[in-house]
């Protein structure tokens, strides 16, 4: 028989709560969750760790080499050790573009992807998912907000992390600034794929979000 695996790609800007949206799905529909920025983010992490500038791409491409990146029970890895609270913090969110920019990063984090697609029922998130990374995928989705929200709610969630120097004009800039740079760069810029359902979450609770989503999975 054909393959009749569930497969969900979310995509969408930074702060749509594609997260926190796809993670309820996976939990409601008990399927794998893959938050492909997170990958983005370790590797980021590492590169800050090294001391290597974020535009030194041949030693980034060196650090990659030797990095592994793994999903352990809906927690994150890098080189076998736990790094989901590191990956939010601020410095990365500033970095992450540059890093996520680079073709062959991108060439590598797509394959670990499909890879980590490859068998199971899947919800997984990121800005090229329906687009480059699962063009087969059973449902697409993209995730929107405007960007006054999206700050509103990143500059939230930094300062319950105890950023306290941090400013909504500044988170506000800072996500306009990787708007930019992640929808126009060349290699698979964030873009809605035209066979995505879109969903605008500025005016929506969570779970309305995802009640939609499960409704059309479903096909109510
Ligand atoms: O979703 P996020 O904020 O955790 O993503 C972090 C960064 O990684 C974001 O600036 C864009 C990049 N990214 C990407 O280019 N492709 C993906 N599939 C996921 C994230």
């Amino acid at each position: 028989m054909e393959n009749r695996r569930l497969v969900i790609a979310v995509d969408g800007p930074a702060g749509a709560g594609k997260s926190t949206i796809a993670k309820k799905v996976a939990q409601k529909l008990n399927i794998e969750y893959i938050d492909t920025g997170a990958m983005y983010r370790a590797l980021t992490l590492k590169v800050i760790r090294s001391n290597v500038e974020i535009d030194n791409v041949e030693e980034i491409l060196k650090i990659m080499e030797s990095t592994s990146i793994e999903f352990i029970d809906n927690h994150i890895y890098l080189d076998g050790t736990r790094v989901d609270e590191e990956i939010r913090e601020n410095i990365i969110n500033t970095k992450v573009s540059f890093i996520a920019k680079i073709k062959e990063v991108r060439q590598m984090m797509i394959k670990l992807q499909r890879k980590m697609a490859e068998y199971t029922n899947v919800i997984m998130d990121g800005r090229d998912i329906g687009t480059v990374v699962l063009p087969n995928a059973n449902y697409k989705f993209f995730i929107t907000a405007s960007v006054e929200e999206r700050a509103k709610r990143r500059y939230k969630e930094l300062i319950e992390k105890n950023n306290e120097n941090i400013t909504y004009e500044k988170v506000l800039e800072e996500i306009k600034e990787r708007d930019k740079i992640d929808s126009t760069r060349k290699i698979a810029p964030l873009k809605k794929s035209p066979d995505a359902y879109e969903i605008d979450t500025t005016n929506k609770t969570i779970e309305e979000c995802v009640d939609e989503i499960i409704n059309i999975i479903e096909g109510r």
